[in-house]
């Protein structure tokens, strides 16, 4: 049976990979999800498959070098995949230095612990094994809003402290790839948005904002453009990347589905007065009259679009979920887990929310 040591399994897009796996894979392999649990990091979000035989989860920063090799001691490893990451570009602006811990440091951490596991005696590595590091379309930058494309060759140019730091990452893997011929692969894909996202990026903030009456925060202008990307239909891209890509090899993953943050905000307050029934409350306030314009983010970046020409072409991979319905199942997911939306945003969160924006809206 193959074993899959996921990092950040416990965050959106991480715990969204494993049901997919163990929705496509059931019992044929075992996960290993290792996870610090900061605040991005929530345990409900694997609460149905926690007592599966095939499933552990370990508590563990993957800066700690002790422990992340106990693990790799304990277990024979086939797959590591890597999402482990302070991944919100507002908060890099605000403490940086996080970013380079977890991102760059942890990253090392993880790539050392593996090759340690994987290396035979000659230098080369054991038959099967393979990592894959998760990584962003921000390490290329900023594109110009009248086109232009992200390719795999386009050179980095992050921005943020985040971009900046998954781009250090991504230079590791890349330098033990070309050093030690350390088999690997780099995924760079675009924005995700779906179940479990936390309520701090744009879609599932308007969301949860928006049901409560609360104005709905736009940077600028609102015409900066992201290319969104269902969550399951990045999950399946790891996999398939690793069951079918070539070694060595970066796979942009995208699906050719550019919008403002405008048409974004107001697609979902379109969506949920469509969902809400007429007698509930609450769609009185969904309106467009909440939206409210703040000062823009520093350094924001204008334009993101990945051209996966790549990825389909070498592996077969297309998006599945068009926006609209991908949008649609994100809301329904939200209106059955208000529980899970209520647990998120107590405590520590008011607090990150009072300070990010209670200024900017007033
Ligand atoms: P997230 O913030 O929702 O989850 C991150 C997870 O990593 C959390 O469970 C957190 O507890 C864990 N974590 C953080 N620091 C850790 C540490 N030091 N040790 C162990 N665990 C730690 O992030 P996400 O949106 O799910 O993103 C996952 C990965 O995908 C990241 O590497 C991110 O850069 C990349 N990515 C995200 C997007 C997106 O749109 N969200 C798009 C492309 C790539
Ligand atoms: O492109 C991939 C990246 O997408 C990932 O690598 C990051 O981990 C992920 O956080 C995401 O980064 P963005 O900065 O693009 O996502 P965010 O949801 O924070 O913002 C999306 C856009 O919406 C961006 O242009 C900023 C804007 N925005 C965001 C928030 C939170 C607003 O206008 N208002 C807001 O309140």
């Amino acid at each position: 049976m193959r074993t899959y040591l996921v990092t950040g399994g416990a965050g959106f897009i991480g715990s969204n990979y494993i049901h997919y796996m163990f929705r496509k894979y059931d019992n044929e392999i075992r996960i290993i999800n290792v996870d610090a649990l900061t605040y991005a990091g929530n345990l409900e979000n694997l609460a149905d498959i926690e007592n599966r035989d095939n499933y552990t989860f370990v508590k563990a920063n993957i800066c700690d070098r002790e422990a992340i090799d106990k693990i790799f001691a304990e277990n024979d490893i086939d797959r590591v995949v890597h999402f482990a990451a302070e991944s919100h570009v507002d908060r890099s602006i605000v403490n940086p230095e996080i970013f380079v811990q977890t991102n760059v440091l942890g990253t090392a951490t993880m790539l050392n612990a593996a090759k340690k596991a994987w290396e035979l005696p000659d230098g080369t590595f054991k038959e099967g094994k393979k990592f894959l590091h998760v990584s962003t379309d921000e390490v290329y930058g900023s594109l110009p809003e009248d086109g232009g494309y992200f390719y795999e060759t386009t050179p980095y140019a992050p921005h943020s402290p985040y971009s900046a730091s998954k781009a250090g990452s991504d230079m590791l893997v890349r330098a033990y790839m070309d050093t030690y011929k350390f088999p690997a692969n780099i995924t760079n894909c675009s924005n995700n948005y779906g179940p479990y996202q936390f309520p701090e990026k744009l879609i599932p903030l308007t969301i949860n904002n928006a049901l409560a009456g609360k104005k709905l925060p736009i940077y600028g202008d609102g015409k900066n453009v992201r290319d969104w990307l269902y969550v399951d239909d990045h999950a399946k891209a790891i996999d398939m990347v690793q069951e079918k890509g070539k070694l060595f090899e970066t796979y942009n993953v995208g699906g050719h589905n550019e919008k403002q943050n405008i048409e974004i905000v107001k697609t979902i307050i379109e969506v949920l007065r469509e969902e809400l029934s007429d007698d509930d409350p609450r769609k009185a306030h969904v309106t467009e009259d909440l939206i409210t314009y703040v000062e823009d983010r520093k350094g924001h970046d204008r334009r993101y679009a990945i051209a996966p020409d790549k990825i389909k072409a070498e592996i077969g991979w297309e998006p599945e979920t068009m926006f609209k319905e991908g949008i649609r199942k994100t809301i329904k997911w939200f209106f059955e887990n208000e529980e899970w939306m209520k647990n998120v945003t107590s405590g520590d969160y008011q607090k990150y929310y009072e300070g990010m924006y209670s200024k900017k809206l007033s």
